[in-house]
């Protein structure tokens, strides 16, 4: 039936090549499937955009310093590497399948090393789901939990993949925002800065109200939430019967002596809470896409069903290297040799370093309190140079992020940076459309790149 409803063309494009000693007879094939019936599923409706797409294509074009993606562009630290060496030459058995729910030895660790953050007695087995990244582990729980109709309290600004996650779950998004407010008169705007308005936020939950993001330390912010706001979104979600869905994969980068909090450690919120992390994030391997969910095992247990009948099992190996990395941080943690202590210190001192970097040719960073990130205020320019290339219904910092890569300074163009409005639900992108995100997890040749690009660029901008 399928067949018959189907008609396929087919586009031969590319040239044939005739068979050359050694070279098989090779044919491009494009193949377009045109139905009678609608093609993609409806969950797919209005989520289908990708932001990241368009830049990822410009900084491939152009000669631009990559300060745009959150991911280190340095090694892990060497007991990671070696980790990973060891988890993929030793114990044969590490190329085979291991429980679906997470590599024992990996599940036992973070039962043991989170156990004591969050103050609980965790069971590997139905505390812990090992999943594909924090990404994994993110829609494992939108999958799990969110029902037709169902409403999801999203702060903004959010990472971006909360809303469509949301949508395909069947749920529906209800936004509320962060907002700034500016510090005194001389003083460097800071993450900790931007708000929630407490009547505002109570004034989101309905009795639809199924769960709460909360994502702390915050991208793109950096924003730390404290522990007085932290009681604030708790004691909402008690009041309201909220599930929150805490994303804390930037839970080891905090500076300034600031702490992160995980709002599963308050009175009353384990049983309501699941904690994500990344070991990407924690031991800079983001390519290793090994993250995780903690939570009472009355939740978990739907996160497992979704998880055994999606993915089933991640890759063994990486989880084995991760375990290694635990094990390692376990002996150190604590105290000055734990990674978790030198990875933010040694960040911070790149924070500073962007920082005076953007001050030096009047850009308006905000200090981040935390993250991989921190928001460059624009709104300057957007008075002085309001009309960039671009259309005219583009948000100013799409408009500017691309004119920064494109335009070309000397020999070389600029950085490339993300936009902030996309970060935000539509209705409100106009309204924060004058800030740029950068990375600042980055290599200090990185860094130094970055320090001549704008140099060069702030000598062309002045007359
Ligand atoms: C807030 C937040 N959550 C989750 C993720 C995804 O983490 P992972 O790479 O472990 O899938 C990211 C990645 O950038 C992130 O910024």
């Amino acid at each position: 039936m399928l067949r018959r409803a189907a008609a396929i063309s087919v586009h031969l494009v590319g040239p044939f090549w005739g068979r050359k000693a050694g070279a098989s007879l090779t044919r491009c094939l494009h193949q377009t499937l045109t139905m009678a019936k609608q093609l993609p599923a409806r969950r797919l409706d209005g989520i289908d955009h990708n932001p990241w797409v368009e830049f990822i294509k410009l900084s491939n074009e152009y000669d631009v310093v990559n300060l745009g993606q959150g991911f280190p562009d340095f090694s892990p630290p060497d007991f990671a590497v070696k980790a990973f060496q060891q988890a993929t030459s030793g114990d044969f058995m590490l190329n085979q399948y291991t429980m679906a729910f997470g590599y024992p030895p990996l599940t036992k660790l973070l039962a043991s090393f989170f156990g004591k953050l969050l103050g609980q007695e965790l069971d590997p087995f139905k505390n812990v789901l090992v999943t594909v990244g924090a990404y994994g582990a993110l829609f494992t729980a939108f999958q799990a939990l969110v029902d037709k109709g169902d409403e999801v309290i999203i702060i903004e600004p959010a990472f971006d993949c909360y809303e469509p996650m949301t949508l395909m779950a069947g749920g529906r998004p209800v936004f509320v925002s962060l907002k700034p407010n500016p510090a005194p008169k001389g003083q460097l705007d800071t993450s900790s800065d931007w708000q929630l308005d407490p009547t505002e936020l109570a004034s989101k939950f309905t009795s639809r109200t199924k769960a709460l993001v909360l994502n702390t330390p915050n991208n793109p912010l950096g924003k730390v939430f404290s522990k007085a706001e932290l009681e604030l979104v708790a004691g909402l979600c008690q009041q309201h019967d909220t599930v929150c869905i805490a994303d804390e994969v930037y839970q080891w980068l905090v500076y300034d002596g600031h702490q992160h909090v995980s709002i599963a450690s308050l009175p009353g919120m384990w049983g309501r809470t699941l904690t994500i992390g990344s070991a990407g994030k924690s031991f800079s391997a983001t390519g290793w896409k090994v993250g995780w969910v903690l939570g009472p095992d009355n939740i978990m247990k739907h996160l497992r069903t979704v998880h055994q009948n999606s993915v089933f099992h991640c890759p063994t190996q990486a989880q084995a290297a991760v375990a290694q990395c635990f094990e390692q941080e376990q002996q150190h943690f604590g105290q000055p040799s734990s990674y978790f202590l030198q990875f933010p210190q040694a960040m911070q001192l790149n924070r500073d370093h962007m920082i005076h970097s953007l001050q030096s040719v009047g850009l308006k960073p905000l200090t981040p309190q935390g993250s991989y990130f921190l928001i460059v205020d624009i709104s300057d320019f957007k008075s002085t140079m309001p009309s960039l290339p671009g259309a005219v219904d583009e948000p100013y910092d799409r408009r500017f992020a691309k004119w920064m890569i494109k335009n070309k300074v000397g020999s070389s163009t600029g950085c490339i940076l993300v936009k902030v409005s996309i970060f935000f639900s539509r209705p409100h992108q106009k309204d924060f459309d004058h800030y740029l995100r950068f990375c600042f997890v980055k290599d200090e040749a990185t860094l130094q790149a970055m320090d001549e690009r704008l140099q060069k660029w702030k000598a062309e901008l002045q007359p």
